[in-house]
């Protein structure tokens, strides 16, 4: 037997009390104080970044960087879920194990339709993960891939491995595409330390050629880890597409620590090209974009095989934030992704920005809907207080316009005694989320605070979309253009929304709230 069935046997048996209920977990399993409803979430243990998402044959595939040992990071291996609609998860075992003193970092995964690796059997294309190669007793990163024929289930680390290494200790998160007009595979991968994007090409997955670098530009303060690299349309009836290139960065983000940064481009098979449209100005050609303002979204990448049909680029990112993640005071699971998103580019008054939109399958999760339209704030927070909503899992759309004059609004979402989220904006276009009195945040001296975003439309009109699980607040303002994503971890079990500001002055156009339902099993 070779070492590597020995350990997976093992560990087969290590995890058995975990993973013996599958596909269908006891449910009080997942009512535990802060589980999410709505977001995914390992079982138990520790989770960090979105892995390997690929759709194939019905299924979305979520892979992610798992502990199956403990509720820390380490022991990296890949977990791994399906979906047929993006809010219901099923579990299933760990698909990539360290080995070997060999981590499997972050990477992805592709449907190799053609089978240029020669890894399918039967005519049918085999599934490939690239991920990294994090060596425990080096100081080595490289790149390594395995294949499955059972759609996912078991998967076989190639014997050829590494297939990409340039002997660097800090080399790492793999994001590969199929480029139809090159006819090849690109690779996108991070050179962390160095603040550099690098890409490659290959011809079957196995041996690659380096085609150029991108960086350092925009936010260089944080390492540069787990980039992505698609074509996005431009709203509006022409069609259009720009390149975006995601980078997310270790520190240094807007809000503190780990964030999203993107950049919107061309790709010509070869580079990657900033765009120097005239709203990005040469003199400034390397302004950093963020992909979202809150503390709490992270290693954000999108799907791979999305099918034509469909269309969408989807993405999710994971919802912690590298400062604190370790000490966030869940059991027995730590740490969730966000709401699965769809993207799209905006021609705005500052140019080219990411648009994001929850994925349009959490419409299914909506049960009672509470509509008030045409009514003043004072009104609107009668109302409110005679809500009796029965879920902790909400959705609200919202409508609002400040009298002239009225420079500040806000909205509280009060869930206990002293205890509430506050959401502020000004109209001078700066939104401001406050969480340092929402619960339980003394767990970490970084948790508490008021976040900024900069870059909310200015103006007396407010338009937003929020979702609100047990423990988090996503903030999708004007019709997606500035995200706000937002771990809070409540004590008390109110919901109750209020206006601030100047209610009698506020005019509520629409104010929508659904109850959703619950996407555990
Ligand atoms: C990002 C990251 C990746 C790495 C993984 C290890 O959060 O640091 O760069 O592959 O986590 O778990």
């Amino acid at each position: 037997m070779s070492p590597s069935l020995i350990q997976s046997i093992v560990y087969g048996l290590i995890l058995g009390g975990a993973f013996s209920t599958f596909p269908c977990q006891a449910s009080e399993a997942y009512r535990e104080p802060w589980r999410p409803q709505l977001h995914f979430t390992p079982a138990k243990n520790w989770m960090n970044d979105p892995n390997g998402m690929v759709f194939y044959d019905g299924e979305y595939h979520l892979f992610y960087q798992y502990n199956p040992f403990g509720d820390k990071w380490g022991h990296m291996s890949w977990g791994h879920a399906v979906s047929q609609d993006l809010m219901r998860w099923e579990h299933l075992p760990v698909a990539l194990y360290e080995e070997n003193d060999i981590m499997i970092f972050s990477g992805s995964a592709v449907v190799d339709w053609n089978n240029t690796t020669g890894f399918g059997r039967n005519g049918t294309p085999p599934m490939v993960a690239i991920y990294t190669g994090h060596y425990t007793k080096k100081p080595l990163q490289n790149q390594q891939i395995a294949y499955s024929n059972d759609r996912g289930r078991t998967w076989t680390k190639y014997a050829g491995n590494p297939v990409l290494d340039i002997g660097a200790k800090d080399f790492r998160d793999p994001k590969v595409m199929w480029h139809a007009p090159t006819q090849s595979w690109v690779m996108t991968v991070a050179w962390p330390v160095e603040r550099k994007i690098r890409f490659y090409a290959s011809p079957d997955l196995k041996t690659w050629t380096h085609l150029s670098d991108f960086g350092p530009a925009g936010s260089t303060v944080g390492i540069w880890e787990c980039p992505d690299l698609f074509p996005l349309r431009v709203e509006g009836p022409a069609w259009r597409e720009k390149w975006v290139l995601i980078v997310n960065v270790g520190s240094g983000a807007p809000a503190g620590g780990s964030g999203c940064q993107y950049f919107v481009g061309e790709f010509d098979g070869t580079r990657f090209t900033l765009d120097s449209s005239p709203h990005m100005p040469q003199t400034r050609p390397t302004q950093a974009l963020w992909a979202d303002w809150g503390r709490d979204f992270y290693a954000a990448v999108s799907w791979s095989d999305i099918p034509k049909s469909d269309g969408r680029r989807l993405w999710l990112g994971w919802m912690s934030n590298w400062e604190y993640a370790n000490d966030v005071p869940t059991a027995p699971w730590r740490s969730a992704m966000s709401l699965p998103r769809e993207l799209s580019l905006r021609e705005t008054s500052r140019g080219l920005r990411l648009i994001q939109q929850p994925a349009r399958e959490l419409k299914k999760l909506r049960t009672r809907r509470h509509r008030l339209s045409s009514a003043t704030g004072s009104e609107a927070n009668t109302w409110l207080r005679t809500l009796q909503t029965k879920s902790p899992l909400l959705e609200m759309a919202a409508e609002l316009d400040a009298s002239p004059g009225v420079s500040n609004i806000g909205l509280r979402l009060t869930t206990g005694a002293e205890e509430s989220v506050v959401l502020r904006w000004s109209a001078g276009g700066i939104m401001n989320l406050d969480r340092s009195r929402s619960g339980k945040v003394d767990f970490h001296p970084k948790f508490s605070g008021a976040f900024e975003s900069p870059e909310v439309s200015p103006g007396r009109r407010h338009r937003f979309r929020l979702i609100i699980d047990t423990s988090s607040i996503e903030l999708f303002d004007n019709d997606g253009e500035t995200c706000v994503t937002s771990l809070f971890l409540p004590m008390g079990k109110d919901r109750l929304f209020q206006l601030e500001g100047a209610p009698s002055s506020l005019k509520v156009k629409k104010l929508e709230i659904w109850e959703l339902r619950s996407a555990m099993p």
